[in-house]
């Protein structure tokens, strides 16, 4: 491995990291780039854009949006791990590997409890505790099935308005507000000002209503939809049909859904559906905040001793005592050696339940040992869900 040094890039770092971005990534508008400058510049002095130097050379790097991730409809602060970069002539000698360590504990630095990214490839995440959790599901329906979606019996009359950046912080409470009564479990919310940003694209059609939003664009012939959360029935009718009244010139709409979304329920024909997903994979940075911060479903209570291995933190290492009830859950740290009882974890595996992935799949990886067929099942109650993103990153 070359002599390296991680430090947090400035903003006279910008333009040896566009030039790896692009080595990565290939070319990017200069358009593009501009919006880049502006949406990763305030993070410079926020310690969030991690640089790989080998002397002055700048060899690679990532960086850690702010987001927060809704989690069984409550809000947990989360690191979104982007742009991970290694020049060309750096790659397989373990500088990424060295970096997303450096990044795991800036993530931890930066008060995140969790982390999420989507992993080009998944051996040098998994690796280090992300495992595969969620994913961003893309629906492509006919535009005039859409147009018609306007009525029925909950009407397609709610009230939308144009909106802009001026509304960042309107839509940040509407988000808030639908992912908590909806016990939305995965997608994120950015900040504000990364939303101000967003909405000032004069290619994105946005419009607002009091439980919804929607961000459209052309996309060819075909029409795009980046965004569209609705929180009722009339709201989604009315958001889905305006994107729809483009069927005379757009034949498909290519839109960003749930795996649950109700226009899947609300459209007249589905005898198949075209959805693909690009998956993205979590990872447990601060075990006891994330716990906490998460929600669970009423009903279900666990009480279980789990043991956690992580090499990478090892704060989150060790026992626990984890407890779940009346919707809330808190992970104890207990002193001593784990009882033979105890189900044993790793950071990767323990962070996949914590995304909702079934515990008999755990199991049957390898990742899962001890416990007992009843503490499976209660914490599959806890955590159980089909978690999603509507935004890629
Ligand atoms: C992917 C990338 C970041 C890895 O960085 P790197 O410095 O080459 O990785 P390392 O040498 O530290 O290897 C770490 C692990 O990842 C594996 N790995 C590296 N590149 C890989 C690839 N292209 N495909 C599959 N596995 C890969 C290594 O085998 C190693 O696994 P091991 O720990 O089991 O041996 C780098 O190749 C890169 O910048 N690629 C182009 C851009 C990109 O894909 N970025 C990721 C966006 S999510």
């Amino acid at each position: 491995m070359p002599l390296v040094e991680i430090r947090e890039l400035s903003p006279g770092d910008l333009d040896a990291v566009l030039d790896n971005r692009k080595r990565a990534f290939g070319p990017i508008s200069a358009r593009d780039a501009e919006i880049w400058r502006e949406m990763v510049t305030p993070m410079l002095p926020e310690g969030r854009y991690l640089g790989v130097f080998d002397g002055s050379r700048l060899t690679a790097t990532a960086r850690v949006n702010p987001y927060t991730q809704w989690w069984h409809g409550r809000p947990v602060s989360m690191g979104g791990v982007a742009s991970v970069t290694v020049a060309p002539e750096d790659r397989g000698r373990g500088v990424g590997g060295r970096l997303m360590r450096a990044v795991i504990d800036r993530c931890a630095e930066l008060g995140h409890a969790v982390s999420a990214l989507y992993p080009a490839t998944t051996p040098i995440y998994r690796g280090l505790g992300w495992e595969h959790a969620g994913a961003q599901f893309i629906a492509t329906s006919p535009a005039e099935a859409l147009r018609t979606l306007r009525g029925g019996h909950g009407g397609g009359d709610a009230k939308l308005r144009r909106m802009g950046p001026e509304d960042a912080g309107e839509l940040r409470s509407v988000l808030s507000r639908v992912y908590a009564a909806t016990r939305a479990c995965g997608p994120l919310v950015q900040d504000e000002r990364t939303w101000r940003l967003w909405l000032a694209d004069e290619d994105d059609f946005c419009y607002l209503a009091d439980d919804g939003y929607v961000i459209y664009r052309w996309s060819g012939r075909d029409i795009q939809v980046d965004n569209l959360v609705a929180g009722s029935e009339a709201t989604a009718r009315a958001l889905w049909s305006l994107v729809g009244t483009a069927s005379s010139i757009a034949e498909s709409v290519r839109a960003c859904v749930e795996p649950y979304d109700p226009v899947l329920w609300l459209l007249r024909e589905r005898s198949h559906d075209e959805v693909t997903q690009t998956r993205w994979m979590l990872r447990v940075i601060d075990l006891p905040a994330a716990v906490e911060a998460r929600g669970y479903p009423p009903g279900v209570s666990v009480d279980a001793v789990i043991e956690v291995e992580d090499p990478q933190r090892p704060a989150n290492a060790g026992v626990w005592r984890l407890c779940v009830e009346a919707g809330t859950g808190s992970a104890e740290r207990l002193d001593g050696t784990a009882p033979a009882a105890a189900a044993r974890f790793t950071i990767g595996s323990m962070s996949a339940l914590f995304a909702g992935i079934p515990a008999a799949t755990l199991r049957r990886t390898g990742r899962l040992a001890g416990g007992s067929p009843e503490t499976d099942s209660a914490l599959d109650a806890a955590f159980n869900c089909s978690a999603y993103m509507i935004d890629y990153f």
